[in-house]
């Protein structure tokens, strides 16, 4: 749905401060994000993750719309000890498109 990415690309200014998608993507804060969706949890290689998520990695977390949403929502609720210091997007629109743009930078 092209009007969701583009809702989502709009979202993705939140994040912008510590991470990067598209091409030339790179590391900064948190984890460049190209195909992060539908991937397992902790795989970009030469980012060093928290042992939170790393653990949540180890049990198997994948990256759907879902469980972005929950995490995205509270991210220290859904992962306690997560280095990701973001409050929490509340809407639910705004966690559906952001998955929606993010699915387009999987290949
Ligand atoms: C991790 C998305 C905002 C810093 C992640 C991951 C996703 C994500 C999907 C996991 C990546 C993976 O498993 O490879 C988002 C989205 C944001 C957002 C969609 C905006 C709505 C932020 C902000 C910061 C940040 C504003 C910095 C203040 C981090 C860090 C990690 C991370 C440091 C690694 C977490 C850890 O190892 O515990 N983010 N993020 N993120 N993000 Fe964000």
């Amino acid at each position: 749905d092209p009007a969701l990415v583009a809702a989502g690309e709009k979202v993705f200014k939140k994040c912008k401060a510590c991470h990067q998608v598209g091409e030339g993507a790179k590391n900064r804060v948190g984890p460049q994000l190209n195909g992060v969706m539908e991937r397992a949890a902790g795989s970009v290689e030469d980012f060093r993750y928290s042992s939170a998520l790393k653990e949540k990695a180890a049990e198997g977390l994948v990256w759907t719309p879902e469980t972005l949403a929950a995490f995205l929502a509270k991210p220290r609720d859904y992962m306690k000890g997560t280095k990701m210091s973001f409050a929490g997007l509340k809407s639910e629109e705004d966690q559906a498109a952001i998955a929606a743009y993010l699915a387009s930078f999987s290949d």
